[in-house]
């Protein structure tokens, strides 16, 4: 079993992960963090909570407020999910509430009584895991994997040519955390791209599935897809964060990976966000560096699609 705590600004493919958090029989979810990111904080907030109630787990996952923005970056909502996140679904209130504990003494408390057990999956900006380190450098080491959905493969991003969303939102927080030597494994949005995309064989799939879940999943794609439609004409949705979770349950959805140095540009005007990542060769060139992450290349995308397919049923 893997025990999770997933750290999201819970919109779209947020909630997926989620979802596999809360119902794969090899996770164990302990707890939730918000973390500013996709739309506004208290949105994200519903948007967790409700995705618990309709995996039916209501009030058995805690879930807990962080930060509400990033260090240095300026945050602006993301339109891709919808103005709330949920492609303009609109549910009932759950009925469990955010615990009273912050965000980031929950992460510490939970990591650090339970030395190389817990793994957090960070598919947000890294506001909450930046400061949860700073107040407690120990939680880089008690900490069994630290698995992030960010950046890209030294790739064109999907906010700026040079960044992707959870590292340009909050790039200061990335930096902190690639430099704090946590066992991190980097889900690139270059991942996504080659690996994380569901088309349409598989979206119909799920609609076919008929159950609350596959409801659930189509409802809260509607935004995403129309946009995918528009761009690419297609039907296709994209799943970054659900992809880094399935890897994260079952690593065996990894099929190439490599030990890599990557640096978070932070004062750019143009590439601020942007994670350069060295090729193996560099990292012995002029200076020699120590790899501070495992960047995964290429994932299993049907075994992913299986594994999403499983828990919606
Ligand atoms: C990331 O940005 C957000 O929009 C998604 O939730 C995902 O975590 C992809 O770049
Ligand atoms: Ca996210």
């Amino acid at each position: 079993t893997t025990r999770l705590i997933i750290d999201t600004d819970t919109a779209g493919d947020d909630c997926f992960s989620l979802l596999l958090g809360l119902l794969h029989p090899n996770a164990s979810l302990e707890a939730v963090t918000i973390c500013n990111g996709n739309v506004a904080f208290d949105l994200q907030v519903e948007n967790a909570l409700h995705t618990i109630e309709v995996a039916g787990r209501g009030g058995e996952v805690p879930v807990y407020l962080g930060s509400a923005r990033p260090l240095m970056g300026r945050w602006r909502a993301a339109s891709y999910h919808g103005s709330n996140g949920m492609s303009e679904m609109v549910f009932e209130k759950a009925k469990q509430r955010p615990e009273a504990k912050h965000a980031i003494d929950a992460i510490i408390d939970l990591v650090m009584a339970n030395p190389g057990e817990i793994s957090i999956i960070a598919q947000a900006p890294l506001t909450n895991i930046a400061l949860a380190y700073l107040k407690e450098p120990r939680i880089a080491k008690a900490l069994k994997q630290l698995w992030i959905m960010g950046g890209t493969d030294n790739a064109v991003g999907n906010v700026t040519p040079a960044a992707e969303f959870n590292f340009y939102v909050d790039p200061e927080a990335a930096k902190i955390v690639l430099e704090a030597g946590f066992n991190v494994t980097l889900s690139t949005w270059t991942l996504t791209l080659s690996s994380g995309f569901f088309h349409a064989d598989t979206i119909e799939r799920i609609a076919g599935l008929g159950t609350k879940l596959s409801q659930f999943y189509m409802d809260v794609s509607q935004t995403p897809m129309k946009t995918a439609k528009e761009r690419y004409g297609a039907i296709m949705n994209t799943h970054p964060d659900s992809l880094t979770t399935a890897m994260a349950i079952d690593e065996d959805l990894i099929l190439e990976s490599a030990e890599v140095v990557v640096e978070m540009e932070v004062g750019g005007e143009t590439t601020r966000g942007f994670s350069a990542v060295y090729p193996a060769g560099m990292v012995e060139g002029w200076e020699k560096k120590t790899p501070n992450a495992r960047i995964v290349r290429k994932a299993d995308t049907a075994g992913f699609a299986d594994m999403l397919i499983s828990v919606l049923k």
